[in-house]
């Protein structure tokens, strides 16, 4: 009994130190396809193979998504520059939010909570899920539901521009996702996306 007890110990910290949080490598602000090849290539993709993507791919994405070009500015315009959205990274390792000025994904909760991030099948499979939080301090869902359309749409772009796959999701539980990824009660999920390696 005492030696269950001592695995059972044993397995809960080894768990409890597998995941943690991520530095990133600088992203890559040059290359990919040229601008009108990525819009005339841009489309949704419901179909992922369970490749994951490399540390690099994530930082060059999360950049596209959220990141900064200038100082404390954005990639994306926000109204009022309110820059009122936080990333939420859904990997199989955990949950993290995106600093994109410590360019490093902070673990929020460890463990595979894939399937929270939407209805679908492939969510659960997905590489990555992307939630997009809105602080509804500081701003309405309704400016947030257009700021929003900025991230998702930079980061259809990149996906096109490199040959990945993505598709953005409005069908998620809002509540659930509060619950799992521990969110306050101003912080809502405004849009999800998936992106992965076609299959
Ligand atoms: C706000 C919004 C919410 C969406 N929600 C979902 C969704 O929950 N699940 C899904 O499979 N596709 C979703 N889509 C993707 C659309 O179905 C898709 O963009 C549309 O069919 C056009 O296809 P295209 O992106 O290839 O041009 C959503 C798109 C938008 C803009």
């Amino acid at each position: 009994m005492n030696k269950l007890i001592s695995l059972l110990i044993m397995v809960c910290i080894g768990l409890s130190c597998y995941a943690q949080d991520i530095a990133l490598p600088s992203p890559n602000k040059t290359g990919g396809k040229p601008l009108m090849d990525a819009l005339n290539d841009r489309r949704t993709t419901r179909e992922f193979s369970d490749k994951e993507l490399d540390v690099q791919t994530l930082s060059d994405l999360l950049w596209a998504a959220y990141g900064f070009n200038r100082e404390n500015m954005r990639v994306v315009p926000s109204a009022n520059n309110k820059q009122e959205f936080t990333v939420y990274v859904v990997l199989k390792t955990g949950v993290y939010v995106y600093d994109a000025q410590e360019n490093l994904l902070i673990l929020k909760v460890s463990g595979d909570w894939r399937e929270k991030a939407g209805k679908q099948d492939f969510v659960a499979t997905a590489p990555l899920n992307l939630v997009y939080v809105a602080d509804l301090k500081i701003t309405s869902k309704e400016t947030a539901g257009v700021d929003v359309g900025f991230i998702a749409q930079n980061v259809y772009l990149y996906c096109a521009s490199v040959g990945l796959g993505t598709v953005v999701r409005g069908w998620f539980d809002g509540d659930e996702i509060k619950t799992a990824f521990g969110l306050d009660a101003n912080q809502t999920p405004i849009l999800t996306q998936t992106v992965g390696y076609k299959k």
